[in-house]
């Protein structure tokens, strides 16, 4: 086992669930830590047994100097936007995420118009705001109200889709007041709404090529019909059928290449898991909704389905700043992941319900559950978040992903559990 690689992953999600045991598949390692990781990350699952995976506490440099890891991923924006990736290089340590500067795609809304617009990548009109004095006259560029979004770092809450120009500037106010999301709302971007239906496509980069995956769709509303608040994601499929190999094609001439030939170009060159987010028009135009800097959650869930090759060697030289992205090819599969929440999420999500049923879905062929919101009490796992579960299926077709999915979410339970019966229903019909 010793010339087996050891990872380790930042984070405590259903991503880093995720990332852990496809990383865990890759032939090239033998161990995974996750830190700090969750109730089911403590140990490998019955077909990985061979391997180890475990949780590991510390903080993220403290565990990497003890564990001498052959490769660090980090799974959320907010520690890659805090230079998380810059430490660890520092520090001698293999880092897969993009830098501190190259993560302002993500940390600041008004640095990714900005960027958009100097590379030629096509996205909503916007204008920016950096005080309440300025805001009459920006609201007043826009006919239909403007999307109103925070420029920092708002754990997804940052944007309000406004209706009216009254409900936008109500948005704005509060954001630049700093009453919203403190000084992550000190800078306002006023944008164009784009109409139609939204996908993402995920790249991996080491700052120059990429190999990118196939498009997901997720599910942000926390009913079924897309009613009710938004979440942090309800679920996903993946591929989406609406994302045709030509589309697919065009976001990667015209918006994921140009992004990366313009990060090296700025001298911030995008080492890590580039997400775009897409709005696709009735007329089947592809706009640029956001970058995220990181592999999305729960697109992450299906999209480790759907890839097949040495993930975790493909993730090492992409760090290393020299990717042969034919590692790594795209399997035929489709994937669907149903999320099973918390009672009162998204607004208070109750904690420390039992969870009944994971061994029987956990022997159940071609299923993973990745926990998030889960921990350990005395043997039981217990509820400890809003997103609990990510029950994944793979099958040869979307129908078949589909069906071993919720088969497997039936045979979990606890008190309060919410869960959508639409997943990947519009791609099915
Ligand atoms: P973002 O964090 O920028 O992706 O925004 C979160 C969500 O707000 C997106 O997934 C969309 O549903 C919505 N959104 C953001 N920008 C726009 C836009 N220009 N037009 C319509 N919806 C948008
Ligand atoms: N599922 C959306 C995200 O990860 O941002």
């Amino acid at each position: 086992m010793s010339s087996l690689r050891k990872v380790l992953v930042i984070g405590s999600g259903g991503r880093e669930h995720a990332l852990s045991l496809r990383l865990l598949e890759s032939e090239s390692v033998g161990e995974v830590l996750l830190s700090p990781g969750n109730a089911g990350t403590h140990t490998a699952p019955p077909d990985l047994a061979h391997k180890i995976l475990r949780n590991a506490t510390g903080s993220p440099l403290e565990v990497a100097a003890r564990e001498q890891p052959d490769l660090v991923i980090v799974g959320p924006e907010a520690p890659l936007c805090d230079g998380l990736v810059d430490q660890l290089s520092a520090a001698g340590f293999l880092a897969f995420g993009p830098s501190a500067a190259a993560a302002r795609l993500e940390g600041s809304k008004a640095f990714m118009k900005d960027f958009a617009l100097r590379h030629g990548i096509a996205t909503a009109r916007h204008v920016t705001v950096d005080s309440a004095a300025s805001l009459e006259r920006a609201l007043a560029e826009f006919d239909a109200a403007p999307v109103v979004k925070a420029d920092g770092l708002c754990a997804g809450k940052g944007v309000v889709v406004a209706d009216s120009h009254d409900v936008a500037r109500e948005a704005a106010l509060g954001m630049l007041s700093g009453a919203s999301f403190g000084a992550a709302g000190a800078r306002v971007v006023l944008e164009e709404r784009l109409r139609g239906a939204e996908a993402s496509i995920h790249a991996i980069s080491d700052g120059e090529r990429i190999f990118v995956l196939p498009a997901a769709q997720d599910h942000k509303r926390i009913g079924d019909g897309d009613r009710g608040p938004n979440t942090g994601g309800m679920g996903t499929y993946a591929p989406a059928p609406l994302i045709t190999p030509e589309l697919a094609e065009r976001v990667t001439r015209q918006i994921l290449l140009p992004a990366i030939h313009g990060m090296a170009a700025d001298g911030t060159p995008f080492r890590g898991a580039l997400f775009a987010g897409l709005m696709v028009s009735d007329a089947g135009e592809p706009g640029l909704l956001e970058f995220n800097v990181r592999f999305g959650d729960p697109e992450t869930q299906v999209l480790m389905n759907l890839i097949d090759g040495d993930f975790a060697e493909a993730l090492i030289q992409a760090a290393r700043g020299k990717l042969d992205p034919a590692l790594l090819t795209l399997s035929k599969n489709s994937a669907v992941c149903v999320v099973l929440a918390a009672a009162g999420y998204p607004a208070t999500p109750r904690a420390g319900d039992p969870i009944e049923g994971l061994d029987v879905a956990a022997r159940m062929p071609n299923v993973r559950v990745f926990h998030a919101g889960t921990r350990l009490d005395a043997g039981r796992v217990l509820t400890a978040g809003g997103r609990v579960l990510g029950v994944t299926a793979r099958g040869s077709s979307l129908a078949e992903a589909h069906q071993r999915a919720y088969q497997a979410t039936e045979a979990i339970r606890f008190a309060g559990m919410q869960f959508r019966r639409d997943i990947a229903a519009r791609a099915l019909a």
